[in-house]
């Protein structure tokens, strides 16, 4: 059952928007909405279903990191992606694609403007307001699905104290409560249509996602106790850092942002 915030505004969007796919189950707690959104999809389900919930007990991040999902505090939802890909190099763009995605709901939805960091978090002045977690399913065989969860902060109360000076949210960020539902439902949009373009042509996905992230280009970084600047990233999306060996392609692993991150 769809809480009523959520499903006043899912059926704005869908008067506006019929052609998207809105097809939405909400749980009110849930382990990770991973785990249900890979059932799903192991079961069969068609692109562009979602499962959300009020509250994560097991949510969980990039590289194995917990993520907090205190009750009503954030959005946190997984889509099963079957985008028709012209071919499955382009599936790494996918990540890429979800946070354009995702950083254009915002803006539509409250006029907020957010950048990205590669791979695929999103940040309003440094501070990460969402996060991606892209997990495969299948890849390589005709049922191959990408589960994509988004973890988007509303309240301050969605990410612990000691993340504080690292974090924001969208109630933080405007200083007045925010409708989720809108919220929720034109980041379901905006992943839409970035999936969509992602099918027709992958590089405007990489165009988009260059102009979104000022710090791809000419930031100092450090990964796997290295350190360069960074030089935008390939066609194949990863990211390019400049050393003193010359330029190298990052496909994995923590990159930190020393001039860019909070403490
Ligand atoms: C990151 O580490 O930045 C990615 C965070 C992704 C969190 C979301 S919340 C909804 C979905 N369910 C999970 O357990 N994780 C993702």
């Amino acid at each position: 059952m769809i809480p009523d915030d959520l499903s006043a505004a899912l059926a704005a969007v869908r008067e506006q928007r019929p052609d998207v796919r809105l097809d939405v189950r909400w749980h009110h707690s849930v382990p990770s909405t991973m785990d249900e959104a890979s059932a799903l999809a192991g079961a069969g389900a068609a692109h562009g279903l979602v499962v959300g919930a009020d509250q994560q007990t097991a949510g969980r991040g990039r590289r194995g990191r917990v993520w907090e999902s205190p009750i009503g505090a954030g959005l946190y939802f997984s889509l099963i992606a079957r985008p028709a890909l012209q071919s499955n190099a382009a599936l790494p763009l996918l990540t890429l694609a979800a946070g354009v995605g995702v950083r254009d709901g915002i803006r539509a939805a409250l006029g907020l403007t957010s950048h990205l960091k590669w791979p695929n978090d999103v940040l309003i002045d440094g501070r990460k307001l969402a996060g991606i977690l892209a997990e495969g399913l299948a890849v390589g065989t005709p049922a191959q699905a990408v589960v994509i969860g988004v973890g988007l902060n509303l309240q301050s109360a969605a990410y612990p104290p000691d993340v504080a000076a690292r974090a924001t949210s969208l109630e933080g960020e405007l200083g007045r409560p925010i409708d989720r539902g809108t919220v929720l439902a034109e980041v379901l949009v905006g992943l839409w249509d970035r999936l969509a373009t992602l099918e027709r042509s992958p590089g405007d996905i990489l165009q988009a996602w260059r102009a979104a992230s000022p710090n791809a280009t000419g930031t100092r970084v450090e990964w796997d106790g290295r350190t360069g600047t960074t030089a935008g990233i390939d066609e194949s999306g990863a990211l390019l850092v400049r050393t003193t060996s010359g330029v190298e392609r990052v496909i994995a692993g923590e990159v930190s942002w020393p001039a860019f991150a909070r403490p």
